[in-house]
This record gives structure tokens, C-alpha cells and sequence, in this order.
């Protein structure tokens, strides 16, 4: 039985987690101002903190949370959380990995039909006065190849989504065998002969050291010329300087970026190339998604409350 009385919630989560964990008689913080030497400060107050992805859970907080029994990620990814220290200070961590997926992958494939048709470029092109219909231009989909690195629960969304408008869908992962990856209609290829084989490639891997840089230099020169690319994953899976001369060659045609190494980005002139579609960490960021890792994550911690088996990262 986890004994959690006092909860910090630091980043912006929906409501709904504040009501869940009250409901049951735990006294909520939400203070998403919090300054990281403020988190320090404070977090000694709390026996649990739940978070999103801007606060930086590093190992200074979590030593610093001399109560602190439980770390809750609304959303999947725990990169922003120090694992390591957690588990060397008994720190349970907890994340909500299936409940953000589908916002992930429609917003995927909406990234995957913009890149085919500039849909961003030609309304702020309209927006700043402009008709330009011969430079707008697209491609079809139907017949296209896409490759998805990546076959977990948001790659296999994306390949059954994409197949509804004629796409061949082909991917890569080192876990998932190619007769699995057959029953969602993905044809299986090893990554060196994955690359030649796509119009477009997504990825949907954690960002680990077997995935940074995954497209650099070297692969992009084995893509097709005119390659387009979609990151929906974690920033640095695709190499940006890499990405950026990709784009300068005209090997790759558009580049669709939710994540960067660095959010916000400091790499301004891959975000201002007119063949790029940047868009601010949106994936997981729909009304249904938040309050579904909302929930989870709130029943989670009642559940560790009550004894009852554990779940996450
Ligand atoms: P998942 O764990 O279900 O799937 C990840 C897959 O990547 C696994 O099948 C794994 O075997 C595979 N993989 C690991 N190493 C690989 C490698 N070297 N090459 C190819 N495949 C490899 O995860 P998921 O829920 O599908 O999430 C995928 C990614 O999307 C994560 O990085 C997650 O943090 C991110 N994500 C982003 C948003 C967003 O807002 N943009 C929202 C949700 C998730
Ligand atoms: C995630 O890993 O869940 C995503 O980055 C979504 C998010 O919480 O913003």
C-alpha cells in the first residue's frame, strides 16, 4: 500500500487529474510557475508529483523530494524524468503510455498529407496576400510507399490510417517479427533496405541511443531523392543539421517536425525552410488525449494508494 497524501502537479494537465486524486482524499498542488530552483525548493512538501513534459524532473528535484515516493508522466514519454536517480532514490515512475496514442498518430498522418499538399505554406502564403497556385503544386498519396520506423502502438496506428488512402506501407523494428508486422498489412524490411524503398518515411521509436541520429547523413543518402520525412516521435531521431543539408540538396523534399532536439528549437533556419512544417510538440495535444493521460495517471496513484499492481515507465 503507497501512502500518497500530498500531490504536486507542475505542468498544465487537465482537470480532470486534480478531481480524480481529490475525490479520494489527496490534497492537490497544481503551480505550473514553478522555476526549477522553486521545484527544488518546494518538492520536499509533496509525497508525489505529476507532470507533462516541461518540467525537468532531474536528479537535484528528486533528491531534493525527501518524501517523494511516485513520479506521474501524463503522456508517454519519460525522457524529461531522470530514471536513474528516481530508481536510486526508490522513486516510483509511472507514465501513461497508451492513452495520448491515437492523437499521435492522427496527427501523424495529418503531417504526412500537409507534406504531400503544403497546406501551411499556401494559407500563410494567401495570409500575407499572395494566390500562388502553380508553386503549391502536390502529390497524390495512392500508390506512395511509406516507411515507419517504429512498429508500436503509434507506428501500427499510422500504417492501418495511411493504407486508407492507397499507401503501401513498409517498417522497421527490432522487436516486432515481420509475420506480426504482415497481420497490420506492413511489409517488413531491414533498415538498409527500408531506406530506398520510401516516398516518405515516419518515425516512432523512443529516443535512445540505438535511434539518435537514426536519419543522418548516411541513411538520407540512401533514401530516394526527394525522400519526405515526418518526426512525431522524439527530437533527435532525425539528425537536424543532417536534415537540413538533406533539404539544401533537394534529397529531401519536406520535412514535417512536431519534436526538435531542443524545444522550442534553437535550429531557426531548419524551422524557416519553406520545405519544413515545424509545429510546436502538438501530438498527444487534443481535448481527448489530455483527458484520457489526465485519468490515467490520477488512477494510477489512487491505485498505488490501494495496493493494487502498478503500471508505466
Ligand atoms: P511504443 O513503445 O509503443 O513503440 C516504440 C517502438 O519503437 C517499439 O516497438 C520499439 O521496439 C521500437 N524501437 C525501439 N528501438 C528501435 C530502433 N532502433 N529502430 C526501430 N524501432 C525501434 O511507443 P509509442 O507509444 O508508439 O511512442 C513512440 C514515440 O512517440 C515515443 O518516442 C513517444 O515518446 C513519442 N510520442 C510523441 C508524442 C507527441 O506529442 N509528439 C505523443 C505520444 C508519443
Ligand atoms: C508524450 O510523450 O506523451 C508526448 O510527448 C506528448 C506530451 O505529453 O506532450
Amino acid at each position: 500500500m503507497g501512502d500518497i497524501r500530498k500531490v504536486l502537479i507542475s505542468d498544465s494537465v487537465d482537470p480532470k487529474c486534480k478531481s480524480v486524486l481529490e475525490a479520494k482524499g489527496i490534497e492537490v498542488t497544481l503551480n505550473t510557475k514553478l522555476s526549477p530552483a522553486e521545484l527544488v525548493a518546494e518538492i520536499p512538501n509533496y509525497d508525489g508529483l505529476i507532470v507533462r513534459s516541461a518540467t525537468k524532473v532531474t536528479a537535484e528535484v528528486i533528491k531534493a523530494g525527501k518524501n517523494l515516493k511516485i513520479i506521474g508522466r501524463a503522456g508517454t514519454g519519460v525522457d524529461n524524468i531522470d530514471i536513474k536517480a528516481a530508481t536510486e532514490c526508490g522513486v516510483i515512475v509511472m507514465n501513461t503510455p497508451g492513452g495520448n496514442t491515437l492523437s499521435a498518430a492522427e496527427h501523424t498522418c495529418t503531417l504526412m498529407v500537409c507534406l504531400a499538399r503544403q497546406v501551411p505554406q499556401a494559407a500563410a502564403s494567401m495570409r500575407e496576400g499572395r494566390w500562388d497556385r502553380k508553386k503549391y503544386m502536390g502529390i497524390e498519396l495512392m500508390g506512395k510507399t511509406l516507411g515507419i520506423i517504429g512498429l508500436g502502438r503509434i507506428g501500427r496506428e499510422v500504417a492501418t490510417r495511411m493504407q486508407s488512402f492507397g499507401v503501401r506501407t513498409v517498417g522497421y523494428d527490432p522487436i516486432v517479427p515481420a509475420e506480426a508486422a504482415k497481420e497490420f498489412d506492413v511489409e517488413f524490411f531491414e533498415l538498409n533496405d527500408l531506406w530506398p524503398e520510401c516516398d516518405f518515411i515516419t518515425v516512432h521509436t523512443p529516443l535512445i541511443p540505438q535511434t539518435r541520429g537514426l536519419l543522418g547523413d548516411e541513411t538520407f543518402a540512401k533514401c530516394k531523392k526527394g525522400v519526405r520525412v515526418i518526426n512525431c516521435a522524439r527530437g533527435g531521431i532525425i539528425d537536424e543539421a543532417a536534415l537540413l543539408r538533406a533539404l539544401q540538396s533537394g534529397q529531401c523534399a519536406g520535412a514535417a517536425l512536431d519534436v526538435f532536439e531542443q524545444e522550442p528549437p534553437q535550429n531557426t533556419e531548419l524551422v524557416q525552410h519553406p520545405n519544413v512544417i515545424p509545429v510546436c510538440h502538438l501530438g498527444a495535444s487534443t481535448v481527448e488525449a489530455q483527458s484520457r493521460v489526465a485519468v490515467e495517471i490520477a488512477e494510477q496513484f489512487v491505485d498505488f494508494n490501494e495496493g493494487k499492481s502498478l503500471f508505466g515507465a
